[in-house]
């Protein structure tokens, strides 16, 4: 059929994990492609017992206000002030996940052919929402510890992007967390160049060894920053909740995107989750979350030591759900990928994560998703496939 299609629509490709995940959706593939938690440990029971009491308040079932439920705003100013970034309520809105605040923060600064920088690799949701609005995407240079500042100068003076996109912690893919000190020099820079950029922060608080490091918004003093937060990785993605802080008058053109996209996030899921966080143990049941994901990070690091043959390497991060792998130049991980299939392990190929090439000897390894004993399984048989390409 030929229909009428908005030219916009060319720029939205089908995310490429979205489509592998579709394959390892095969119980017997041991898949370290998606990006899920362990669903096991959903702290399900206080859950059921926070929507049946939302539930029997009239006002948990009717329309509510774009911003969120107040309450909750309240309650995340607190989690932001923990965080080293004090803000107040108004500052917070409340959002469908942190996938949405994405598109909400395009959909207000961003025209077609608009430049944006980027971190290389990069998340591919980020790069979907911003191919939609058909932005001009850039590279932002870096290295081990994130982008370079002075890379970062150069491109600000030279492409004069109107937005900057960074997951500064625990980074999907790459695991990497950028330092202090650098943090510090990159806010400077957006002061200096008065640019926006999000923070997407679905991770930091899966730390599972080393000291926090205060988000970039902390060192934010124009109000360049929209931080996105999520409760995704915490409690449960099926909820679809997040945040966007950032300064008042970004949050009310956010509140203008977000009443077209869905008036407001569920009333009842906004207030369950808020009485869920209020009345249980939800900083026990992350800190059991977390001791769980560090055993089998450690379970992943130790199997790829003993089995993963020489001249493939990997970061070893401090938090987060990703291993990133790097195999010798000569092979691509998306050539391999059939064949670890059929070895019945499924991963995704660094390719995902660089929108205009590269990046093929790179592998994405989630650790979250599966048992100690599948990831020594899964592991063993990557190896098996590995050892056949690897020239030592
Ligand atoms: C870097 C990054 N940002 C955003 C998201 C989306 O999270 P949410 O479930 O809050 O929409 C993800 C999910 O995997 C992610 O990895």
């Amino acid at each position: 059929m030929s229909y009428p299609w908005a030219r916009r629509v060319g720029g939205m490709a089908s995310s490429a994990i979205r489509e592998i995940l579709k394959i390892t959706e095969r119980p017997d593939i041991i898949s370290f492609a998606g990006g899920l938690p362990a669903a096991e440990l959903f702290p399900r029971t206080e859950l059921t017992r926070a929507f049946a009491l939302a539930a029997g308040d009239p006002l948990a079932l009717q329309y509510g206000p774009t911003e969120g439920y107040g309450p909750l705003r309240e309650y995340i100013a607190g989690v932001m002030g923990q965080k080293g970034v004090p803000l107040t309520a108004e500052e917070i809105l409340i959002v469908s996940g942190s996938q949405q605040a994405l598109d909400l923060v395009a959909k207000i600064f961003l025209d077609p052919g608009d430049p944006v920088a980027t971190e290389l690799p990069v998340y591919t949701g980020a790069l979907q929402v911003f191919r939609s609005y058909e932005a001009r995407l850039s590279a932002l240079p870096g290295d081990g510890h994130g982008p370079d500042p002075g890379a970062l100068e150069r491109v600000l003076r030279e492409q004069r992007p109107k937005l900057i996109y960074l997951a500064p912690t625990f980074n999907n893919p790459t695991g990497r967390t950028i330092s202090a000190a650098r943090r510090r020099e990159l806010a400077a820079l957006l002061e200096k160049y008065a640019v926006p950029l999000i923070e997407d922060d679905p991770y930091s608080d899966l730390r599972y060894s080393g000291n926090p490091v205060p988000p970039l918004k902390a060192h934010d003093a124009g109000g360049r920053v929209v931080y996105l937060g999520t409760f995704s990785k915490t409690v449960a993605p099926g909820l679809r909740l997040g945040w966007a802080a950032a300064d008042k008058e970004i949050v009310a053109k956010l509140v203008l995107a977000k009443q077209g996209v869905d008036l407001h996030t569920g009333s009842l899921v906004q207030r369950a989750l808020h009485r869920y966080l209020t009345w249980s143990d939800c900083a026990g049941h992350v800190a059991a979350v977390r001791r769980e994901y560090a055993s089998r990070r450690d379970a992943m690091i130790r199997a790829m030591q003993r089995m993963f043959p020489p001249g493939v390497t990997w970061m070893e991060p401090e938090g987060g759900m990703f291993l990133w792998v790097t195999l010798p130049a000569y092979l691509d991980a998306a050539r391999l990928l059939p064949e670890a299939v059929a070895a019945k392990v499924a991963y995704v190929p660094g390719t995902a994560f660089f929108p205009d090439g590269g990046g093929a000897n790179y592998m994405r390894l989630n650790f979250t998703n599966s048992s100690p004993p599948l990831i020594e399984e899964g592991v063993e048989r990557l190896a098996g496939v590995l050892s056949r390409y690897c020239s030592g």
